[in-house]
């Protein structure tokens, strides 16, 4: 269903797809689900406002006739700094969920990270993609966790993101408008095995201000998780440890110390608190007090990614120019996936390479490392 006519680009593809939504598996309130934010989604919106008061201050008259965007992060070697974040429930968009987009990020050579609530369960998604992640939502059963984390080791995901800034669900007003649940025959299928796989509330639940989702999260998640925690969750496994949800530098400084090799900087998207920060104007006193933390090489080494509101090439060259390694995409991936499965996202990612590659060349740029901080200044 995306042509090259229909995706211009992914600025306009969600209101493509709301337009589409009756030739979609995507019902409206799973729609809301996927677009909506926090309260009054402020930080939502101000993710992407954020990056265009952000300006580029290009190079000219630099050979950019052979570009490079390729790199290693956690130690694979990918052809592009364009990530799929972790988004739950992919086969409210399409029958095929997670398995489409961990084949699309197989063809396009990048990395998919899978999340705990996915409807397709960790071993099924590994036989579909290659370089995989996982994102890890803590329990307060901890032999859940020792589990999830052991089956991801087991079938060969390369990396654990440990998503810090959900302990409970934010606001989500849509959600309790339309008392958003999963339809019958979705599940979380990662915690089949532990018979949670089912996100229904509890029949004598009578609490309407709560979605079916925020209820489960509400009565499952660990509350209680600190820094030590994180340690403890680095101590279960081989795998690289990325942090995902960190805006403060201070924060940062504790993560290396617990002993993360990533930092994802991230509001969840604008779906948790309203009105924090954007992601990109968060990104410099992630890298400034890391630089400051310098003296050790745990320090130099940490790779720090951002995600929230990249909807265009000059985006990436932006957070990258400001110290970010790479850049997830959450909500686009979604978009692309209901609209025409694993060709749907991969087009979505074709479209921001190529947008990318575009805006590496008009400023100068013929590889990653040529973008530095002098490429662009912020309008006060
Ligand atoms: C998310 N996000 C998310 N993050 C996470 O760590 N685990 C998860 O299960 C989910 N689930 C989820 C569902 C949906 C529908 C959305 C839109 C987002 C957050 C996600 O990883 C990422 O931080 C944001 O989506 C990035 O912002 P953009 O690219 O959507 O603007
Ligand atoms: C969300 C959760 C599941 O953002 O992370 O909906």
């Amino acid at each position: 269903m995306i042509s090259k006519n229909t995706l211009i680009n992914l600025a306009e593809l969600e209101e493509l797809v709301e337009r589409s939504l009756d030739k979609t598996t995507l019902e409206p309130s799973h729609f809301d689900y996927y677009r909506g934010g926090a309260a009054d989604e402020l930080t939502l919106k101000r993710n992407c406002q954020a990056f265009a008061e952000i300006s580029i201050w290009p190079r000219m008259l630099v050979d950019i006739s052979k570009r490079d965007m390729s790199l290693s992060l956690a130690g694979q070697a990918i052809d592009m700094p364009i990530l799929i974040a972790p988004t739950a429930f992919q086969a409210l968009a399409h029958s095929q969920g997670e398995l489409a987009t961990a084949a699309a990020a197989k063809k396009l050579n990048t990395i998919m990270t899978l999340s705990t609530l996915s409807n397709h369960d960790i071993e099924e998604v590994a036989k579909a993609g290659n370089h995989l992640w996982y994102q890890l939502y803590v329990y307060k059963d901890r032999a859940i966790t020792k589990d999830l984390v052991a089956r991801a080791e087991a079938n060969n995901y390369k990396a654990l993101v440990v998503t810090v800034d959900s302990p409970v669900l934010g606001r989500r007003e849509r959600d309790i408008r339309n008392q958003f649940t999963l339809p019958p025959g979705l599940r979380a299928a990662n915690l089949e095995k532990f018979a949670l796989g089912n996100i229904k509330k509890n029949q004598n639940d009578n609490n309407k201000q709560d979605s079916d989702l925020a209820s489960y999260i509400a009565s499952l998640y660990d509350t209680s998780l600190t820094w030590k925690d994180l340690e403890w969750i680095i101590s279960l496994t081989k795998l690289p440890v990325l942090v995902k949800g960190v805006l403060r530098g201070d924060d940062a400084i504790k993560a290396v110390a617990a002993g993360v090799k990533g930092i994802i900087v991230s509001n969840h998207g604008g779906r948790q608190l309203d009105t924090t920060i954007s992601t990109i104007e968060a990104l410099p006193g992630i890298t400034a007090a890391l630089e400051k933390g310098n003296s050790s090489n745990s320090y130099r080494e940490v790779e720090v990614l951002l995600d929230g509101g990249i909807r265009r090439g000059t985006d990436i060259l932006k957070a990258l120019a400001m110290g970010a390694k790479a850049v997830m995409i959450g909500r686009p991936v979604l978009w692309g996936l209901a609209l025409s499965g694993q060709s749907g996202v991969e087009a979505v990612l074709n479209l921001l390479k190529s947008e990318f590659d575009l805006a590496m060349a008009l400023s100068g740029c013929g590889n990653l490392a040529a973008i530095t901080s002098d490429l662009i200044s912020r309008e006060k």
